[in-house]
């Protein structure tokens, strides 16, 4: 049961105005739903199985596909023979670029608001090759062994023509300015290479991460449908209303005739997007006039879904004997292909860590033929913290200063970039806790000191940051229903849940807002039917899903007072005068003035209620700079014989605002963690320089920390509200991996006195 929230619902002082609304009242609430660990709402329909995910749906006469890939990098299709597929048992359609339906091309990222493609190739257009994995044959059949069976049936003979297909040549072929959301990633204050060459101390090193591919849980899949002139697609989606926006456009169609849902998603990470497989799918469908399920293989992922670029960053620190800097400087390379929209924009953490007098942020690519790039976990801050923090850690070393105090002395006033004032920012704070809940004091001072029979022991540390988005656009749909005695409320937004507690967290803050126990309230989600569009990404959905709910609520008791009308113990008191607490509203100058909304609706004769709005515009972010922090420790055991690392004690010190579900907020802190252990010692795309092929298209080949890979991680933090955040909560979905790797890096140093500059920091490099 709720508590009330009157004591709470205070009226704001005047002076508490800020750009982009009026927060919430509840931010400073602590003892109500909010800030309670809820389990997920969801958890029981997936562990009892009855979660249906995009390739457990089925329409009547349902075909299977299954796709061949080209196996050369860059050229032209020469020939298709698919006569012995297509005498396959069970075959009932062999696409190639022949026969396809003639689509438009995918709308690609930043050319109109709602495209989400990492690229606007044709797709099974023009037998053109751009990649080594890309579909060039999609074959139908009445079951997925026939579809996978006829599919090696197919000989495909190729054109080749020469291709890039490493770093190297990349590089010799020139570079160019990098991009990142259509502005050049590109940042400059002062003059920082005169600064650094007339530092007194200096650090100048290049580290390298390699690519990473996605591997979500459930690979990617769609089971979809042409019914009339209507396509039905059940997908795997962190961008629902999106894709379906998307799919319309390419199949020339209007957006109401893409009916798209995504109830289920396991796991995304940046990877559940619009790929050819649906596209494919969809044709497929459209030709056969049959439903189709698509459902990559492992293999199939890796073929089609884009994941993060290659990296080899400079960085160069400048700084005087106090430990303060003069110049920070972070360059380098990453790449994409001709087709793509987005390098690894690695120095984005780099924006808004530290104070320095001149600073030179800048990202330049090489074009490489490969498949397009992608968002992944922390975009640009995962791997850019590894080489920046691992660069403060040789700094504070040289300098013979903490690394936790080299950070603190280092502090910015401001944003020392835009010069806004931080909205919120107590990183100090969660240094000073996090170092002493871990025992930092205990370190080893000088590295490779600290033995245990074979094991050598260490502490590291680093630190991350994640900027604060909040994307338009977002629309709530709150409706109250009568049912008795009783009401019930449901909450409709165009979500998507990945699987990190979306859901949950919207009915905590509906009901809280309502004074409505959480039984009392539904969420739908995942519909492109659904009013607005919001997507899972940028670690800002919940802000922009918050908004919409603080505003639609809003619209909703004034609808309920104007309903109330002068027979109300609530007469003349306008919405901002009355609080929400047990089922109803009451005056918040006189809490026995009240009525519940079951009397207000039947009174009116009313069965139920709705309004829909639209969130603020994200105005905050103009004002202010405003990000999630993290302040990160790591312990390692390195066998000083084989070489192999343990990471035996993790805790992540967090400052994102308000914490709205403890519970599942600790997972996404912890899920981000291990994602960052795998790309400190594991993960790596084995890219064959000689043909562009992905090589280790496997999660045998391609490793990812298992249980035993991972030790007992702490997660604590700050939860001080922003006030001028809408619920005071910063995301929290990708500040997670953020410094993991430099603070695994850096325990290894500690450890050892060997730096690794080069990710994946595997056995071999170590001995
Ligand atoms: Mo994320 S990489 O914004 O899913």
């Amino acid at each position: 049961v709720v508590q009330g929230a009157m004591e709470k619902l205070v009226p704001l002082a005047p002076d508490s105005w800020i750009p982009g609304g009026v927060p919430d009242p509840l931010i400073a609430r602590k003892h109500g739903l909010i800030g309670k660990p809820v389990s997920r709402l969801d958890g029981v329909h997936k562990v009892s199985g009855t979660a249906a995910f995009a390739a457990e749906y089925r329409f009547d006469g349902m075909v299977y596909a299954a796709l061949v890939y080209s196996t050369i990098p860059k050229g032209r299709i020469a020939a298709i023979d698919s006569a012995q597929a297509e005498a396959a048992p069970g075959v009932v359609l062999v696409m190639t670029h022949h026969n396809a339906p003639r689509l438009n091309p995918m709308p690609m990222f930043g050319s109109s608001p709602s495209a989400v493609g990492a690229t606007d190739l044709p797709i099974m257009q023009d037998g053109v090759i751009h990649w080594n994995g890309q579909p060039v044959v999609c074959v139908l059949a009445e079951t997925q062994e026939q579809a996978d069976h006829a599919a090696s049936l197919v000989h495909v003979t190729f054109d080749e023509t020469p291709a890039v297909t490493s770093l190297a040549e990349a590089q010799a072929n020139g570079v160019e300015q990098g991009q990142f959301m259509g502005a050049p990633l590109l940042d400059e204050v002062g003059d920082a290479e005169a600064a650094f060459a007339a530092a007194p101390h200096r650090v100048d090193q290049t580290y390298r991460t390699p690519r990473h591919n996605h591997n979500p849980i459930e690979p990617h899949a769609a089971t979809l449908a042409w019914i009339g002139d209507r396509l039905v697609i059940h997908d795997a989606s962190q961008m629902v209303t999106q894709q379906a926006q998307n799919m319309a456009q390419i199949f020339g169609l209007d957006p109401e005739q893409v009916h798209l849902t995504s109830p289920y998603v396991g796991g995304g990470f940046g990877s559940k997007g619009l790929w050819n497989h649906q596209v494919i799918g969809a044709a497929a469908a459209k030709l056969a006039g049959r439903p189709v399920r698509i459902a990559l293989s492992r293999e199939g992922v890796y073929r089609v879904v884009g994941g993060r670029a290659i990296t080899q960053q400079r960085v160069a620190i400048g700084a005087k004997a106090d430990g303060t800097f003069d110049a920070l400087i972070h360059t380098g390379l990453s790449t994409m292909p001709p087709h793509g929209t987005m390098p690894e924009p690695f120095i984005l953490g780099s924006q808004a860590m530290y104070g320095a007098d001149t600073m030179l942020l800048k990202v330049e690519v090489g074009r490489m033929d490969t498949l397009a790039n992608t968002f992944m976990r922390a975009p640009g801050e995962a791997v850019g913290t590894f080489a920046l923090e691992s660069a403060i850690d040789e700094l504070a070393d040289s300098l013979g200063i903490d690394p936790v105090e080299l950070r603190i002395r280092n502090e910015p006033e401001k944003d020392p970039i835009k010069g806004t004032p931080f909205s919120s920012r107590h990183i100090v704070e969660a240094w000073r806790t996090g170092a002493d809940r871990f025992g930092w004091a205990d370190r080893p001072e000088t590295p490779g000191s600290r033995r245990d029979g074979e094991w050598h022991v260490g502490m590291g540390c680093a630190m991350g940051t994640y900027p604060y988005y909040r994307m338009p656009g977002a629309e709530a749909r709150i409706t109250l229903t009568r049912e008795g005695d009783t009401v019930r409320a449901k909450v409709e937004i165009a979500a998507a849940e990945m699987g990190m507690g979306t859901a949950t967290t919207t009915a905590i803050v509906a009901a809280e807002r309502l004074g409505l126990p959480l039984e009392q309230v539904d969420i739908a989600y995942g519909d492109s039917a659904i009013p607005g569009a919001i997507m899972a990404g940028g670690s800002q959905q919940t802000a922009a899903i918050g908004a919409a709910v603080i505003a639609a609520h809003n619209a909703l008791v004034e609808e309920l007072l104007k309903l109330a009308g002068n027979d109300s113990p609530l007469s003349g008191a306008s919405a901002d005068e009355v609080g929400s607490e047990a089922g109803g509203l009451a005056r918040l100058d006189n809490p026995d003035a009240k009525e519940t909304y079951v009397s207000i609706l039947a009174r009116a004769q009313r069965g139920d209620l709705s309004v829909t709005k639209a969130g603020s515009a994200p105005l905050e972010t103009m004002h202010w700079s405003m990000h999630s922090y993290s302040a990160l420790f790591c312990e390692v055991r390195v066998n000083a014989v084989t070489g192999e690392v343990r990471v035996s004690r993790f805790l992540g010190s967090f400052d994102c605002g308000r914490i709205l579900n403890p519970k599942t907020a600790l997972s996404q802190f912890r899920g981000g963690i291990i994602m960052g252990l795998g790309m400190a010692l594991m993960e790596e795309t084995q890219l064959d320089e000689r043909n562009g092929r992905i090589a280790n298209a496997s999660m045998a080949e391609y490793h990812l920390p298992v249980h035993l890979d991972v030790p007992e991680i702490d997660v604590i933090w700050t939860d001080i509200p922003d006030p001028h955040a809408p619920m005071g909560a910063h995301g929290i979905g990708e500040i997670g991996i953020t410094g993991v790797a430099a603070a695994v890096a850096n325990a290894i140093y500690n450890a050892t006195g060997k730096r690794i500059r080069d990710l994946p920091i595997t056995l071999d490099k170590l001995l």
